[in-house]
This record gives structure tokens, C-alpha cells and sequence, in this order.
């Protein structure tokens, strides 16, 4: 709705009264004076017409607009801080108008508000529930384990180291599922410092490679290192959490990889910036997926994942990890044909 102007609702309003005035002011002169005088009929209407105007124009100023104002201030002071508290004239801006917008935008503010603690809500009710969910299966497995060999297993040679083995083996997925919560939560709550320092980045791939050519080599997988030159690339990151980053994304490339596959990691310095590339040709990622991928505990194919021992936590933290380091992360990849994951890292040149 359009609001109206103040002056123009006290014109339209006096008029109207004024008309009623003289109308009574004309009837009752026709009935002394037994004849209709048209000029004192006019002047009746012009006298009314200006001490009514003035009369609500007063009332409006000072009464009902100092309760609206007030009002308008109150709507204000809930609205976010930041809007500066600038005090508009009562002439320069009608103050419905003012006050009108006032509580709208108010209302968008709020509606915006609770949509986004919908969102957090559900968010932490999905969380807690994978959490659970993804924990009570080496639970079970444990408690399976355990069960049988109280129940006789303990004794049975052919069993019994077999089944403690197995439950070791559930109580480290555990173990990594914890691990990587606490890393996320730090993550996300913005506890974990980063303890940042100068190093040579190619350095640290070599060492990550050779650490993970054994794993590779089961599926028979090559891992590539291409970079331009010998000479270091230095950068100013946290080396752990870098580390994070690399094994996660290459351990990726195993995991999600083909047998005699290929896994090649590419560095490159651009002015400022260094940017490191680890893409496979292993089974690749639908395009629906794609964009889902860095969300906790997501993961394209559940099973896949969880019998490579995968939490769906760790593209998560590699995202974190690098927007703390005020990088830039991205996925590409095609089903079928491989993935490509690109990020970077302010250099130290
Ligand atoms: N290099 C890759 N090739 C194919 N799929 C991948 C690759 N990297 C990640 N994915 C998909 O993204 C999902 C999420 O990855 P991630 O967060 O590392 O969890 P996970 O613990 O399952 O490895 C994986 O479950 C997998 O479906
Ligand atoms: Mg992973």
C-alpha cells in the first residue's frame, strides 16, 4: 500500500470537514436571513478549511507522529547495529512511510534469521545423526567380536587372535572417525591456530609420495610429480595441516583410482601464489555429486568409501584447512574418466 503524505491526508481531511462546516454554516444563514450569500458561503469555506488544516496538522506533528517516531526508533534499534542512527526531519520523510519501511525490512531481517536457524538445526540434527551412525558400526563389530569369543571364542585357536585383530582394526576406524571430528569441529569453531612457517612445498610432496607409494602400489598406481624446475617452492602455511591436505587428496586418488592407474601432482608458482594440482583417472565423480563433495560425511558411493576405511570427513577438512590458509579449492572431475583438485597457497617468494 501507498502511504500518503502527511500534508496531503491533512488537505484531503480539512476539506472534507470544511465542506460539512459550510454546508452547516450556509443552512444555518439561509434560515436567519431567509437568502443564500455565495461569498460568504466561499469565505465560511476558505476560514475552515485553513483553521482545520492547521488543527491537524498540529495534531499530527506533535502527537501522532512523536508516538510514531518513537516507534520507528524502537523498530531501528532492533535492526542490526551496524545501520547507522541518523535522524531524518519530520518534513524531509512522512513518518508512516518511515515507519512502514522500517518494520518490513525489520520483518525480512527476522524471517532471514529464523530460516537460518532452520537451517543450523537441521544441519546439527543431520550431523548427529551420521555422527552416531557412522560410529555404531565399529561398535557393533566390537561388541560382536567380543561377544564370541566370551562366549567359548577366547579358546578356539582359529578364531580367537583372528577376532582381536579385527576388533583392533574397528577400534582405529573409530579412532579416525574421532580424529577427524575434533579436527573439523577446531575447524569449525575457529579454535585451531594455525602455526604457520616458511617451507619448501616441493620438499614435503616428495615426502608425501614416498610415504604413500606402498598403498599405491597395491592397486598398482603411479604417482607422478611434475613441476617445472628443481628449485624449492616456498610457502607460508602450516606444514601439518598441509600435509592434511596433500595425503588426504592423494590418498583420494588411491582410494577412488583405478588399478594401473595414474596419479599426477602438479605445482606451479604464479607471482604470489602457488598452486597444486592432484588429478587421477580413476572412476571420477557424477556431476550431480560434484557440488556436495566437500560436505561432512558426504561420499558418492556409502559402501566404497566406508570399506577403503573413509569417513566422508576428509574433503571437508581439506576445504577448511585451506580457506584458513585463504586459499581457494576446487573439484572437477567426469564420471568414468578421472578428478582434478586444484588449490592454493599465498607463496613466500
Ligand atoms: N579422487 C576422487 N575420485 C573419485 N571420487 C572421489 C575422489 N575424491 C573424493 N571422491 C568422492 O568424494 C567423497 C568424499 O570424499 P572424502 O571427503 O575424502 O571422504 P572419504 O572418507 O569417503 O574419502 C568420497 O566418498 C568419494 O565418493
Ligand atoms: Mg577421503
Amino acid at each position: 500500500m501507498k502511504s500518503i503524505k502527511t500534508s496531503t491526508f491533512c488537505i484531503v481531511l480539512s476539506a472534507f470537514s470544511a465542506t460539512l462546516q459550510t454546508i452547516l454554516i450556509a443552512f444555518l444563514n439561509f434560515k436567519i436571513n431567509q437568502y443564500f450569500d455565495i461569498s460568504v458561503t466561499l469565505l465560511a469555506f476558505f476560514i475552515a478549511f485553513v483553521l482545520n488544516f492547521l488543527i491537524l496538522y498540529f495534531i499530527f506533528r506533535n502527537f501522532l507522529y512523536a508516538k510514531i517516531d518513537k516507534l520507528y526508533h524502537l523498530v531501528k534499534s532492533i535492526q542490526a547495529k551496524e545501520i547507522p542512527n541518523t535522524e531524518i526531519q519530520l518534513e524531509e520523510v512522512d513518518s508512516i512511510e518511515r515507519l512502514e519501511k522500517g518494520i518490513i525490512k525489520l520483518s525480512h531481517e527476522r524471517s532471514k534469521e529464523i530460516e537460518q536457524y532452520n537451517n543450523i538445526d537441521s544441519y546439527r540434527k543431520e550431523f548427529l545423526g551420521n555422527v552416531s551412525h557412522e560410529l555404531k558400526t565399529p561398535i557393533f563389530n566390537i561388541q560382536g567380536y567380543i561377544s564370541t569369543l566370551i562366549d567359548g571364542g577366547i579358546h578356539d585357536s582359529t578364531i580367537n587372535m583372528d577376532y582381536l585383530k579385527k576388533a583392533d582394526k574397528s577400534i582405529d576406524r573409530m579412532i579416525k572417525i574421532v580424529d577427524d571430528l575434533e579436527t573439523i569441529s577446531q575447524l569449525e569453531v575457529g579454535t585451531l591456530e594455525l602455526d604457520t612457517e616458511t617451507y619448501d612445498l616441493v620438499q614435503q610432496i616428495k615426502d608425501i609420495i614416498e610415504s604413500l607409494e606402498l598403498i599405491a602400489a597395491k592397486k598398482n598406481i603411479r604417482l607422478q610429480f611434475v613441476r617445472k624446475s628443481d628449485k624449492p617452492i616456498l610457502v607460508k602455511a602450516d606444514s601439518f595441516r598441509i600435509r592434511q591436505v596433500l595425503v588426504n587428496l592423494i590418498t583420494n586418488s588411491i582410494k577412488y583410482g583405478l588399478e594401473n592407474g595414474k596419479t599426477r601432482i602438479t605445482i606451479q608458482l604464479f607471482d604470489e601464489q602457488v598452486i597444486v594440482e592432484v588429478k587421477d583417472n580413476g572412476i571420477g565423480i557424477d556431476e550431480k555429486h560434484l557440488p556436495r563433495v566437500f560436505e561432512r560425511f558426504y561420499r558418492v558411493d556409502k559402501g566404497r568409501s566406508r570399506e577403503q576405511g573413509g569417513t566422508g570427513l576428509g574433503l571437508a577438512i581439506v576445504k577448511h584447512i585451506i580457506e584458513a590458509h585463504h586459499g581457494t579449492i576446487d573439484i572437477e572431475s567426469k564420471l568414468s574418466e578421472g578428478t582434478t583438485v586444484t588449490f592454493t597457497l599465498a607463496s613466500a617468494h
